[in-house]
């Protein structure tokens, strides 16, 4: 029996020094660096039509999390990520060839939005992956780059570098990854078909998935509907004034998600304007999408009603975390 215990020990003692050492390693080697990639040769037409949808795809992506408050490019602190992945600051893409991406070729860019990965091999953790994005929707982000708009105008502004924490650095061995790079074409959806066009529209381009589902992190990119608890939201958040806010549940689920809540018209006029149809506003990170035209939202609403249902009920989670909020607030103010 001692010997047993003796032997259960060893391999215990062994694990946790392996753990240690993991840790160690993790904590001395931050975010992993893959190889320098091979760059697929590609020159983007810039035509007006490019720059146009490129733009309103930037106003729904790369605008949220790279425009300063004078709407340039130019990187800033993103405030809505929980403290414990650190404080993580997106970059200059600007045309600036120093502090921006002016350097950059247009294959380059393309590469990295879909995988993930520079040119020298460096990994961004936290800047989204585009698997999905059509390729002519991609290259009309980088015709939209190269345009002559002005928040992408070059500027030599920077922000400071991202501190990833423990945790961040330790999933970046773990559970986030670059994506593969398929040389194959990703085609646009059949527009003629609402539930295609509402599917592409909210996973590749609007990403509605990645706050609308059941975890930040573990999220699948390649097959985005096989993503934990997808669409039944329920995420928590940092909203305005660092208050905690959840993500809503958008499945049709009878008693929990927007069957019984929205019309297909009051959905599309919510996302757009931001306001619900009693009045209230939808708290930030969920921003108005005034660039989704009627077609692109009605196309969502009845592309969701095809997504299996998750009964979460969000409206309970929210006054939970309301109350805790301001327990803790007094807390705080009786010390
Ligand atoms: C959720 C926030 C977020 C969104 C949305 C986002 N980015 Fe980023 N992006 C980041 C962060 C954070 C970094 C810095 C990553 C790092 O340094 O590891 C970054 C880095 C980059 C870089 C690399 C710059 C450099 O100098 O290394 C490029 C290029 C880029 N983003 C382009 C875009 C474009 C184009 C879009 C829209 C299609 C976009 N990003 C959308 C957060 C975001
Ligand atoms: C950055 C994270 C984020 C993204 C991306 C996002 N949302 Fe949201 N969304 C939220 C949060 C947080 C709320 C809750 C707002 C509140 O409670 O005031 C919300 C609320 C909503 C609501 C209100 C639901 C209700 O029952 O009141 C709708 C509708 C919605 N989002 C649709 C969308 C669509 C469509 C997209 C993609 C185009 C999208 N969201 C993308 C974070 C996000």
């Amino acid at each position: 029996m001692k010997k047993v215990l003796k032997v259960v020990g060893y391999v215990f003692g062994g694990l946790l020094l392996l753990l240690a050492g993991f840790c160690a390693y993790v904590a001395a080697v931050g975010v992993p660096t893959y190889d320098p990639p091979t760059i697929p040769e590609i020159t983007v037409e810039k035509t007006p039509a490019r720059v146009a949808r490129g733009e309103v795809i930037a106003q729904i992506q790369c605008m949220e999390c790279h425009a300063n408050n004078q709407n340039q490019v130019t990187g800033k602190f993103l405030n809505e990520v929980p403290a414990i992945f650190g404080k993580l600051y997106s970059k200059n893409i600007t045309q600036d060839k120093e502090k921006g991406i002016g350097n950059w070729t247009d294959g380059e860019i393309m590469y990295f939005l879909r995988t993930g990965i520079r040119r020298d091999g460096s990994y961004a953790p936290v800047m989204p992956q585009y698997p999905h994005m059509a390729d002519e929707d991609l290259k009309s982000v980088v015709a939209w780059l190269r345009s002559d708009r002005f928040p992408v105008q070059a500027t030599k502004e920077e922000g400071p570098e991202s501190e990833l924490s423990f945790v961040s650095k330790l999933l970046t061995h773990t559970l986030m990854k670059p994506l593969p790079y398929s040389p194959e074409l990703v085609s646009l959806p059949d527009s003629t078909d609402p539930v295609a066009l509402g599917r592409y529209t909210a996973d590749a381009i609007g990403d509605c998935y990645s706050c609308h589902s059941g975890d930040l992190i573990d999220q699948d990119k390649i097959h985005p509907e096989k993503t934990k608890g997808y669409y039944g939201g329920g995420i928590e958040m940092v909203g305005d004034g660092g208050k905690p806010i959840v993500t809503a549940n958008l499945t049709f689920d009878e008693k929990t998600g927007i069957a019984k809540k929205y019309t297909k018209e009051q959905f599309i006029r919510m996302v757009q304007t931001g306001v619900r149809p009693d009045g209230t506003i939808l708290r930030r990170p969920m921003s108005p999408r005034p660039m989704l035209s009627n077609r692109e939202l009605g196309a969502i609403y009845e592309y969701l009603k095809t997504v299996p249902k998750i009964q979460n009920d969000i409206a309970k989670r929210n006054a939970e975390l309301e109350l805790q909020n301001t327990q803790n607030q007094k807390a705080t103010a009786g010390r």
